[in-house]
């Protein structure tokens, strides 16, 4: 949520400024602003839209200087407006900085700062944290990075919330400042040249060896290199990172929009989420990073998954698959109730937090409050760098490789197929036989070509999608395993397409969801040859009696059944029922995929949403 990408080097800063912004404008995109220090001053251009309007405004007016800052913002306090787009300044109009996270108490320090006098341009808690710092600095006698950082030091002593920032100094040039808590800042280290970044993506074109930043640290970098210290005043050890992610990971290779290629990549994803963690001489799961014994895993009574958006989808997946093999009892939890809600939780209670960022505000918090609480807890996360991934005693990493589509897609498929290797562990130190354990292993490595087969039905989808595009709302069902594949399946479409659309238990149809049934609403029905197969038919009897479309989704070989009622069906290849959330969930990523790109929608950057969600 919000992207920072900083400077300082020898190079002109603009242009890389610009480059970094555009890898993270799927972080937030309402507006966007580049502060480059020139000759003894800040200047700035800020821009309300998109990167390409920055850069288009940059072309027609250049900022020049080879040390610089830069933001792409998704609002939180104020408006979407020029004024409130960052950098923001400080009152002597010489201190530039951008800002991720959120101030809590700006209205308070705003309110004493007027009445010293300061005078503010935006509603924005940022331009508070720049007028704190700016004016500790401008009490110190000496221009120095050092007095830069004892300022900031004093500001940031002043201000709860959260916070990624980058700051430069008309007085100090050749100088970039960092700092965070709560808010990811990575640095990156070239040859003459150094980095600051929310996300190491904006960076990786320029160089691979990087250093995280811990909460409470502040970093100052210039030209030949970098130091770094706490808040509180201390020295601070670091450690550099080589990135293994490549251009080519971050680029939409011949995709028109990064969604399509993730949906595509699917058959990679899934395979590297399984890779090496598959034993067929043990007849189940690997998963060393969990950090527990089978004897620990074993005294387990009680599971609890956390995460937000898609991940909870996903988690729900993992309800069904935990309880189903293990027998253990599991329970899904938003985080972001989780966090305030005082779940009761005996002392065998595991707890295992969702996050493909890593990042969310309300996932962390979720995990803090669980191992404040005593639990060990576990991540399941894809970005191996983030907080949660830091801060869980042990987990599962996805492997997907870098997701930049807003709508998560391949997150959710890894996700689950992670969730089935847990089961599958659990299960098999429990009550599940070594050879149920051969055969879901056996099922489990069939899946990477199924998932091949159900990409081949694009053009169909795609077809049957354009037909349904101008729909107003849609309803989606699914029982059991695919119940939560019908949240996410109605998550997905309203994302990216707009279309109002719920996903519920087919049977909860009857009491209520049924008055929306008219022959202008159309009905996803996920429906594979399970166990519930004839239920879920029953469902779309009485979807079809009431004169609803039916779009169903059932099973190659199988489908006759359902051709006779629905108006249209797709058919994923014979899957294990605990596997089906696999692919149908890919169809209908497909489904929603279609009717967006129909519809002239922004695929790739829906409206309001951010892929991150860093505030609460
Ligand atoms: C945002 C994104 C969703 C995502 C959710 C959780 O809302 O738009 O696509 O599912 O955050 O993100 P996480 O990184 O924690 O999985």
């Amino acid at each position: 949520m919000c992207g920072i990408v900083g400077y300082v080097g020898s190079a002109e800063a603009a242009p890389i400024l610009l480059e970094g912004l555009r890898r993270l404008e799927y972080r937030g995109y309402d507006s966007a602003g580049v502060a480059t220090l020139e000759e003894g001053i800040v200047s700035v251009r800020k821009e309300v839209g998109r990167i390409d309007d920055l850069r288009k405004a940059i072309a027609i007016n250049p900022i020049g200087g080879s040390t610089g800052i830069s933001h792409t913002r998704w609002a939180t306090h104020g408006k979407v407006t020029r004024e409130n787009a960052h950098p923001h300044f400080d009152r002597s109009g010489k201190l530039a900085l951008v800002h991720n996270g959120v101030i809590e108490n700006y209205a308070s320090l705003r309110a004493q700062l007027e009445e010293e006098g300061h005078q503010f341009h935006s509603q924005t808690d940022t331009e508070v944290l720049a007028h704190l710092v700016g004016r500790a600095f401008d009490r110190c006698s000496e221009r120095t990075p050092g007095a830069l950082v004892s300022a900031l030091r004093e500001a940031l002593g002043q201000v709860a919330g959260t916070y990624g920032i980058a700051i430069v100094h008309a007085d100090l040039p050749g100088v970039l400042i960092g700092a965070r808590r709560g808010s990811p800042l990575v640095l990156g280290i070239g040859k003459g040249e150094h980095f600051l970044a929310s996300d190491v993506s904006a960076i990786v074109g320029y160089t691979r060896d990087v250093v995280y930043l811990n909460d409470y640290e502040i970093a100052v970098l210039s030209d030949e290199g970098f130091t770094l210290s706490t808040v509180q005043g201390n020295g601070a050890d670091y450690s550099v990172t080589k990135v293994d992610m490549t251009e080519e990971d971050v680029g939409k290779g011949d995709y028109p929009h990064y969604m399509l290629k993730e949906i595509h990549e699917q058959v990679r994803s899934v395979t590297d989420a399984m890779r090496g963690r598959l034993s067929h001489e043990e007849a189940t799961a690997k998963l060393g990073g969990l950090n527990m014994s089978n004897a620990e895993l074993r005294t387990i009574e009680r599971i609890v998954l956390s995460g937000c958006g898609t991940a909870f989808h996903a988690a729900m997946v993992g309800e069904y698959l935990i309880e189903s093999l293990a027998q253990i009892p599991t329970e899904c939890e938003y985080a972001s109730e989780f966090r305030y809600r005082n779940l009761p939780m005996t002392k065998d209670t595991l707890v295992f937090v969702l996050s493909q960022s890593g990042e969310t505000a309300d996932t962390l918090a979720a995990l803090r409050e669980s191992k404040r609480k005593g639990h060990r807890t576990l991540g399941i996360c894809n970005n191996v760098a983030s907080t949660i991934a830091r801060e869980s005693d042990g987990g599962v990493y996805m492997h997907a490789g870098p997701e930049i589509g807003v709508a998560a897609t391949k997150s959710f498929t890894s996700q689950v197929t992670i969730l089935t290797l847990i089961a599958l562990l659990l299960g098999r130190i429990r009550n599940l036989s070594s050879s149920a354990g051969t055969r879901i292993i056996t099922e489990l490595e069939a899946l990477p070509a199924q998932i091949e087969k159900v990409l081949q039905l694009e053009p169909e989808i795609a077809k049957i999608a354009k037909r349904y595009a101008h729909s107003k709302v849609m309803l989606f069902m699914g029982r059991q395993f695919n119940y939560p594949v019908a949240m996410e399946g109605a998550l997905k479409l309203k994302e990216i397409s707009y279309i109002a659309a719920m996903g519920y238990p087919s049977a909860e149809l009857k009491h209520g969801v049924i008055a929306l049934v008219n022959p202008e609403t159309p009905s996803v029905v996920i429906a594979p040859h399970d166990a519930v197969f004839h239920k879920n038919l029953s469902n779309i009897e009485e979807v079809k009696a009431r004169g609803g479309p039916v779009i169903a989704i059932g099973t190659e070989g199988k489908g006759k059944e359902l051709s006779l009622v629905c108006d249209d069906v797709i058919l994923i290849p014979d899957a294990p029922e605990i596997l089906t959330p696999i692919l149908t969930s890919i169809v209908l990523q497909i489904f929603a995929y279609h009717i967006a790109v129909e519809l002239g929608c922004d695929v790739d950057k829906p409206r309001n949403l951010a892929k991150s969600v860093t505030v609460e």
